[in-house]
């Protein structure tokens, strides 16, 4: 079985899609991860984010990035956003997509194309969103739980500019896939949205 999740930023879509692979014994990509990753060794390399050759050649990335703690930082959050705009970074990043995606026995992704690109055949697809305002809280309490000294008003208008950027692109814009099941989780703790997924994600195989 393959469970694609999508949704914008601080959606609530990772903490779900890990719950669903443990929850259906699935190994999980957090395909987010990949373009972190592009656009860490865009900034270690001092290339420019902006210009497509300089980020389809940290498309080569290291391996041993891909655990890097400074994935998890917003600034690389931000550049992951600007990198993953370029339709040859994309293309670069499909095919490794695809294989987790369709490997013996099924896989849960998470990101932002999963239901339209990678996995279009995927038995089951959600789209993941609360309101920016919620989706800025959540990670505004996370960042100030590590210490970060951020404002509220920063995190969300970089909230509303990364989902601008990432929607407004040509090449696998976040869209919900036309057969995608909509779970809001803004009035949802993470609890009930687990739930809520895999109802939906059942409510999806018993149709097949
Ligand atoms: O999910 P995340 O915050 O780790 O993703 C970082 C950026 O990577 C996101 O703003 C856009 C890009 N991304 C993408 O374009 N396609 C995906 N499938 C996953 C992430």
């Amino acid at each position: 079985m393959i469970i694609a999740v999508d949704g914008p930023a601080a959606s609530g879509k990772g903490t779900i899609a890990k719950a669903l692979a443990r929850h259906y014994n699935l190994p999980h990509l957090d395909t987010g991860l990949l373009y972190r990753a592009v656009a860490a060794t865009v900034r270690r390399l001092e290339l420019d984010p902006t210009r497509e050759a300089d980020a389809v050649a940290a498309c080569d990335f290291d391996e041993l990035t891909l655990a890097d703690p400074v994935l998890r930082e917003e600034e690389i959050g931000k550049l992951a956003s600007v990198v993953s705009a370029h339709p040859l970074v994309r293309a670069a990043l499909l095919q490794r997509q695809k294989r987790f995606a369709h490997q013996d026995g099924g896989a849960v992704l998470d990101g932002r194309d999963i239901g339209t690109v990678i996995a279009p055949d995927a038995d089951a697809k959600l789209f993941i969103r609360a309101t920016p305002t919620i989706c800025a809280r959540r990670r505004h309490n996370e960042l100030i739980s590590h210490g970060a000294s951020v404002s509220f008003d920063q995190v969300l208008a970089d909230i509303r500019a990364r989902d601008t950027r990432d929607s407004s692109r040509s090449t696998a814009p976040l869209v919900p896939a036309n057969d995608a099941a909509l779970l809001d989780t803004s009035f949802l703790s993470i609890e009930a949205s687990i739930e809520k997924a895999i109802a939906l994600v059942e409510a999806r195989r018993r149709k097949e």
